[in-house]
């Protein structure tokens, strides 16, 4: 990739300065280089894999790990993914990452070429747990594997790891329908991505879903109430569980087209949330991604019901366009979305991502959103994300990447126990709790590099500190990833800079 000061549309020639009026953004990268970065970012999720590992594992080192998962509670709960630097198995946030990776596919599928069979395997891997996390006792959702405190005492391998494997679970007498219906949404959507490839088990993953769901919505409750401090500060539900409800059952719609969950969005939407303008978009707060999502049946079946949601995902989108009468969004100086200071990059790629699925979404109806008097085309939604997007690649005032392993100057200090410490195929003696801890604090960078990994990201000012202990800015995690799976496909298909 090369990084041009002089402005694409002074390079080009006269001729397509005539013809190519629509493609005058100036990009940094080419399609192979959206390429590049598209495989990495799903190649990420093998870094990230808990189990036993197959025979096709390409990050080759990392080995297999919490092979007895589930077992003090007598189930198998081996497999699925840690969330970000840790060892736990968190369910809220492994549901949201593969909610968002199965709609990356089912958006932008068609644009990831090779790509998509590995696309799929990142999507089975979690799957296959939840599954095994929802049917394996009645009446049961287990929502996470790892005391949490104890593990964040310890600096080891997940190979290594010796600390409580807890089994935490939501029933209906403790419920959780945040996480209970955030694991719908997820075997929902991964039911489309597998339609095709696999009937039988989109089938087994859509049942699931309903089940899940019916169990999140008759037994009502946060899992932070029946969990308190193993799912908190770490993955508390700030925003309650109205929103997972309504975006499980929006999802559940999608894969079925089953009207008894039309009729519950209709009869539910107004006290779940469906009223409301949100402008963040997370593991934690579904809000924005509902309205996005349902205004598709709006804008592509004309659902009356569903034009509410059309309102406010241009409220949403039309918050992130600067210079639009409803614009609420910060942003750097040098342009990257700015949220907080913690993982800040999770916000920008979900947000990239609503972009472009709305986009996607109204070119069949318009192609504008409308945002107070003045309007917004689809394609000023796309050079939006598009720029978010690139400043993530490299093209920011740091000249990094924060994309591990892509470009010329990436994070070599990246806050991940596997990546820091030696390999076990490297080191194969135990490295325990304590013996770790050289490795968070030593000056060299981490020895294995975690492929694909998009990191926490700058602060305010578009600085960066390639620190291991600044977690904030350094660490990984799956559901940064996720939906820019989705995005940077978006952009690998396309042959010229929109
Ligand atoms: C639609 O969903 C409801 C609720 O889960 C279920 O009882 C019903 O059997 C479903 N209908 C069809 C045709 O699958």
């Amino acid at each position: 990739m090369a990084f041009s000061l002089v402005p694409y549309s002074l390079t080009l020639p006269i001729l397509c300065l005539a013809i190519c009026s629509l493609s005058l953004t100036y990009s940094a990268f080419t399609s192979q280089d959206y390429n590049d970065a598209l495989g990495k970012s799903i190649l990420f999720f093998e870094g990230q894999r808990s189990g036993k590992l197959p025979p096709d594992q390409r990050l080759k080192w990392r080995a297999d790990s919490g092979l007895s998962d589930g077992s003090s509670s007598y189930v198998d709960l081996v497999g699925g993914y840690y969330d970000a630097g840790d060892n736990v198995k968190f369910g809220l946030p492994m549901a949201f990452t593969t909610t968002l990776l199965a709609w990356s596919v089912i958006e932008f599928g068609s644009s990831m070429q090779s790509q998509i069979q590995n696309a799929r395997s990142a999507i089975r891997w979690s799957t296959d747990y939840l599954l095994k996390a929802a049917t394996a006792t009645p009446g049961t959702l287990y929502v996470q594997l790892g005391d949490p405190n104890k593990d964040h005492q310890c600096w080891e391998r997940p190979e290594d790891m010796d600390t409580p494997r807890n089994v935490y679970k939501v029933t209906t007498q403790s419920p959780g329908s945040d996480v209970a219906a955030e694991t719908a949404a997820a075997l929902a959507a991964a039911s489309i991505v597998f339609h095709d490839s696999d009937p039988s088990y989109s089938t087994k993953l859509l049942q699931t879903a309903m089940k899940v769901f019916d169990f999140a919505d008759k037994y009502r409750g946060s899992y932070s109430d029946s969990l308190n401090s193993v799912v908190c500060p770490f993955y508390c539900s700030y925003s309650g569980y109205h929103d997972e409800l309504l975006w499980g059952a929006s999802w559940i719609h999608r894969a079925s087209q089953n009207a008894s969950y039309l009729a519950y969005i209709q009869s539910n939407g107004h006290t779940l949330g469906a009223d409301d303008d949100d402008y963040s978009f997370s593991w934690d707060d579904k809000r924005a991604g509902t309205k996005v999502l349902l205004s598709k049946g709006f804008l592509e079946k004309n659902i009356q019901e569903f034009e509410l949601y059309k309102a406010h995902s241009d409220n949403y989108i039309c918050s992130l366009i600067p210079g639009s009468p409803n614009f609420q969004a910060q942003y750097t100086p040098g342009g990257l979305l700015y949220k907080g200071s913690e993982s800040n990059l999770q916000y920008v790629t979900s947000s990239a991502f609503l972009l472009l699925t709305y986009a996607k979404y109204l070119s069949s109806n318009g192609g504008v959103a409308s945002c107070g008097s003045s309007t917004v085309t689809a394609q000023k939604l796309i050079s939006q994300a598009q720029k978010q997007v690139d400043y993530i690649l490299g093209n920011n005032p740091a000249k990094m990447s924060y994309m591990v392993g892509f470009g010329q100057r990436y994070p070599l200090y990246v806050h991940h126990r596997g990546s820091s410490i030696p390999s076990v195929n490297a080191h194969p003696d135990h490295i325990g709790c304590n013996d770790g801890f050289q490795y968070l604090h030593s000056g060299s960078p981490n020895p294995n590099v975690l492929v694909g990994a998009i990191l926490g990201g700058p602060d305010s000012s578009d600085n960066f500190a390639d620190d291991r202990n600044n977690y904030q800015q350094s660490e990984p995690a799956t559901y940064i990833n996720a939906p820019f799976v989705g995005a940077v496909a978006f952009f690998s298909a396309k042959s010229t800079a929109t």
